[in-house]
């Protein structure tokens, strides 16, 4: 369905044709003297010169071709030259229900609908999910689901982190806790034990014990790298450890971002991109990109244009070790075979920007990606305490997300209790969609690439723009339909009607603006432009509320009419959560 400004300019194209100008000069903006008129329309300026004419001579030319128009209520040719526009409120009217007839309320299908692998998330196993990972899953979880509304097939994988010296790590602190197991032996040729040897609150402490003492024991940090390099290489008893902690990790995982409504069609990790790497590397060589270098195999990727130094990839460490580099390049092929994708986005902490410069330009120089594939780094900003550094805990240290979303639940519910209509159950289980709603709006409405101030107190008010807020006006809404519904009637998009009054009107043209926004969002990856939204049209929604008795109004078209807006109003609002990666409950 094409958007309300394109058919607003197309009607003010056929004017100026008509009066005999070009048909470009009649682009149709929104107005910047809202005072004033809704929209307007400055091409009479531009065509003064083209034409040799006063410009307020062709705008009331072009004006007199719009007196039967049914689209504009009000065409005002003004000096020096401009049309100030508003637009007819039966056409919004026509507009909105056509809206509610089409499926995404009028959101066109891409002309060539795009495969994109978004790799977001991106924990490491073994340790504990930190709030440095919330805003990857929470900006990718939203970009996923944008982008598949949009009409794109979507594969979000959560690329875990389960390759590197993390897992060296682990398994050198195992072995001096128990040499005894059977995974040290080499010459043990049995079956590994199913149970894993250790418990997954022990696994959280053994990690950062192994992480401090290697920082200060060099001979156990070697011992962790030769057993990251051995892991690699296969070596049968490290690969037993390994899944045990996989496993582990992974469940828990799962459990952790199930809460947050976040889920991932992929599970594969950097390990998964072992079986391309001895091909990739052999084939680096022998096209003469990876060259030894301090013992290490490295891919040059600076260019004569560089403004700042950017460092050669790494492929192999000199004990034949994968890095960073190396398994995100193996993951690029990877993904290039299984999925042929248009484009592979990356929603990672923007600190990895230069990281992802190195890795990009390697891919396409050594050709580990089709040329037409786009590859995207979409860096995110660091959420920051309200003293403007980093998120911690209270104490200094990191704070675990699952202690994060307990905090913001306990507040919430300690508010929602306050309601006496909602049984304590009742409460709880509102208290955390509201408080989820609360933690993802409180990110997504920040433009990702900015850093944020993460401030509970106000994330949680039901007042501004907040995701509380939102989700108050939806459930406003639901009531009211709901006691509309009581009083025997039933919703009929057939009796929506024409705006009669202005915040009226302007809750209308809130709700026509949807495939427009939607459409910009869903192109610039933009959570934050959906949240800007919600929050104008929920404003719009509660300004048009205040000032109307819907229940109560006697006029039945009139009621039904409104009810009718009020069920659009609503669909969109929850449309727009949902790609935000929450929902609204039925109280609160
Ligand atoms: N595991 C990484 C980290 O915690 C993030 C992974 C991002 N994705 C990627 N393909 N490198 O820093």
């Amino acid at each position: 369905m094409k958007k309300l400004l394109d058919l607003l300019t197309e009607e003010m194209q056929q004017a100026f044709e008509a009066a005999g100008y070009d048909k470009n000069l009649g682009k149709v903006g929104i107005s910047n003297r809202p005072d004033l008129c809704e929209y307007q329309c400055n091409g009479a300026m531009a065509g003064a010169k083209q034409y040799k004419k006063a410009p307020i001579m062709i705008a009331n030319e072009v004006a007199e071709k719009l007196s039967g128009t049914t689209v504009f209520s009000e065409v005002d040719a003004v000096a020096p030259g401009f049309l100030n526009l508003k637009v007819s409120e039966s056409f919004l009217c026509d507009y909105m229900r056509r809206m509610s007839e089409e499926e995404k309320f009028g959101l066109e299908a891409p002309k060539k609908p795009k495969t994109i692998v978004i790799d977001y998330g991106g924990p490491n196993v073994a340790k504990p999910l930190h709030v440095g990972h919330l805003r990857s899953a929470v900006i990718g979880e939203s970009i996923k689901r944008m982008s598949r509304y949009a009409g794109h097939k979507v594969i979000g994988d959560v690329h875990l982190g389960d390759w590197g010296l993390q897992m060296g790590l682990i398994i050198s602190e195992l072995q001096v806790r128990k040499p005894e197991l059977p995974y040290f032996d080499d010459s043990y040729t049995g079956e590994y034990p199913v149970e894993a040897p250790f418990t997954l609150s022990e696994l959280e402490e053994i990690y950062p014990t192994a992480s401090g003492k290697s920082k200060v024991d060099e001979e156990f940090k070697a011992k962790a790298l030769q057993a990251t390099a051995d892991l690699q290489k296969g070596k049968p008893g490290y690969r037993a450890i390994w899944k045990h902690i996989m496993e582990l990790s992974i469940a828990d995982l799962k459990k952790n971002y199930e809460k947050l409504k976040v889920d991932f069609d992929l599970w594969y990790g950097e390990s998964d991109s072992q079986k391309y790497i001895p091909d990739m590397v052999e084939k680096m060589k022998k096209d003469g990109f990876a060259y030894i270098s301090n013992g290490a195999l490295i891919v040059d990727v600076a260019t004569e244009e560089d403004k700042k130094e950017i460092p050669p990839c790494i492929i192999l460490k000199s004990d034949g070790a994968a890095m960073y580099d190396t398994t995100d390049l193996a993951t690029i092929l990877q993904r290039t075979i299984d999925f042929a994708p248009d484009s592979i986005i990356y929603v990672v902490d923007k600190r990895q920007e230069l990281h992802f410069e190195q890795v990009f330009r390697c891919a396409r120089k050594t050709g580990q990606v089709a040329e037409n594939t786009e590859l995207k780094f979409l860096g995110f900003g660091t959420m920051n305490g309200k003293d403007g550094k980093p998120f911690k805990t209270r104490d200094g240290g990191v704070m675990r997300l699952s202690s994060l979303i307990s905090q913001i639940t306990d507040q919430m519910y300690e508010k929602i209790s306050g309601n006496e209509a909602l049984s304590q159950e009742e409460a709880k289980e509102t208290a955390q969609v509201v408080a989820l709603a609360a933690l993802k709006y409180g990110d997504l409405s920040n433009q990702a690439s900015k850093d944020y101030i993460f401030d509970i107190d106000k994330f949680i008010s039901f007042e501004g723009d907040t995701g509380p807020y939102i989700l108050y006006t939806i459930v406003r809404i639901k009531s009211i339909l709901n006691k509309y519904r009581e009083q025997g009637k039933e919703i009929s998009m057939e009796s929506l009607s024409a705006a009669q009054n202005a915040s009226e009107k302007a809750l209308v043209m809130e709700l026509c603006q949807f495939n427009s926004m939607m459409e910009s969002a869903c192109e610039e990856l933009a959570p934050h432009k959906v949240c800007a939204y919600i929050y104008d049209l929920a404003n719009a929604f509660n300004r048009f509320y205040h000032e109307t008795k819907i229940l109560s109004e006697e006029d039945e078209a009139k009621r039904a009419g409104w009810i009718a807006l009020l069920n659009l109003t609503r669909d969109i609002l929850e449309c727009c959560i949902d790609l935000l990666g929450f929902s609204a409950p039925e109280r609160m």
